[in-house]
């Protein structure tokens, strides 16, 4: 419940942290210069086939009825997606994306002496939201296999007696991962006062034997909070649906954070999409297929890459990335923004194979004129 004490606490804080809403994550997200057009977009690890058939059509069938808000239909809804995610609608928030129900846990779980201590580099979202509520962050790098630092990220909890560790598995922007050894590890071994957020947007595109998802220590009762969304392998991106999954009593204190509702339509889409059984295995296999495709076509040309296991690959391009990018969207194709200290990699996300044909046309023209 939203107290008037929170609510009096909260909106000028909302109005001041412009830097962490949506619309100040679109700004960053476009690119500089005038993209020619028919740019091909590869910069936001969006999905090119976006929503599936069952959910446009689902959408279609609402828009008539969308003069009315439809709350009584919001229990079987949650009820469906916890029914999907294997939890109960008890362990579940939803969210306007999983944006939403991250910023939900940097609201909870960080506070004056319990900072945010997250993985180096990895997606920006909750550190700028932890520093903009002016929460002390810790940033731990990767390891040279590129997976999450978990000994260190707890010892750095240890040190300050508790606070949110934040990773995504796979990782953005490496598209690397943390093998479930190393997660079982750190959950068996989180200080007190910790909480541990396993962000898995881009859970479903990897089928690599040594990544799992979070869920059993969720269902187990342990202090995680794990993430999925819709926006990515469901290409529902723009109906911003996400959610978190978490015992109870963590779902009761991110509760009060989110700002309503999403909205009716995009929840007919989801339902739609979660009575597809095709739609995932098919995806998976298909980005799954021109992932490869592409890493060996970049092998061919003598370029390195990190093993992706997401809708994107980090490609090294063995000079300032700065100067790549721009080249780049000059001739029609947008890679992803520089992602420091990674200063010489470049960041692609998975299109269509056409897009990818693109990609590796104009990629060759700027790296070998
Ligand atoms: C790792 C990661 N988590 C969460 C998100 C947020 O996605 P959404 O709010 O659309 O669910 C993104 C978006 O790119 C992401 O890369």
């Amino acid at each position: 419940m939203i107290t008037r004490r929170r609510f009096a606490r909260g909106a000028p804080l909302a109005a001041a942290l412009g830097l962490w809403t949506e619309s100040a994550l679109a700004q960053r997200a476009l690119v500089s210069g005038t993209p020619p057009p028919g740019t091909v977009w590869l910069n936001a690890n969006e999905n090119p086939d976006g929503p599936g058939a069952a959910a446009v059509e689902a959408m279609g069938k609402a828009l008539n009825e969308a003069g009315r808000y439809h709350f009584q239909e919001f229990r079987g809804f949650y009820a469906a997606v916890a029914r999907s995610a294997g939890v109960e609608a008890s362990e579940l928030l939803v969210g306007a994306g999983s944006s939403e129900v991250i910023c939900a846990a940097v609201h909870a779980f960080t506070g004056p002496g319990r900072p945010l201590i997250h993985a180096d580099p990895t997606f920006e979202l909750p550190i700028q939201l932890a520093r903009a509520l002016g929460r002390s962050v810790a940033a731990v790098p990767l390891t040279s296999s590129w997976a999450a630092d978990v000994k260190r990220m707890a010892a750095e909890a240890e040190k300050a007696g508790g606070g949110l560790l934040y990773l995504c598995n796979p990782n953005n922007p490496t598209s690397s991962i943390t093998p479930r050894v190393e997660m079982d590890w750190l959950v068996a071994n989180l200080p007190r006062n910790s909480v541990l957020l396993v962000d898995e947007a881009y859970l479903d595109f990897s089928g690599d034997p040594r990544l799992a998802s979070v869920l059993p220590h969720v269902k187990a009762g342990r202090e995680v909070v794990l993430t999925r969304t819709f926006s990515k392998i469901y290409g529902m991106a723009g109906l911003r649906v996400g959610f978190a999954c978490a015992r109870p009593e963590l779902i009761a204190r991110m509760q009060p954070y989110p700002a309503g509702v999403i909205s009716w339509v995009s929840s007919r889409a989801v339902l739609a999409a979660l009575g597809d059984a095709k739609l995932i295995p098919s995806r998976k296999a298909r980005y799954g297929r021109i992932r490869a495709g592409l890493c060996s076509w970049l092998a061919e040309h003598g370029f390195r890459f990190l093993e992706p296991h997401a809708n994107f690959v980090m490609i090294d391009v063995e000079r300032d990335v700065r100067g790549v990018i721009p080249a780049m969207i000059s001739r029609g194709v947008a890679p992803g923004r520089p992602f420091p200290p990674l200063n010489q990699m470049l960041r692609v996300s998975i299109g269509t194979e056409a897009e990818m044909e693109r990609f590796k046309r104009v990629f060759l023209e700027v790296m070998r004129p």
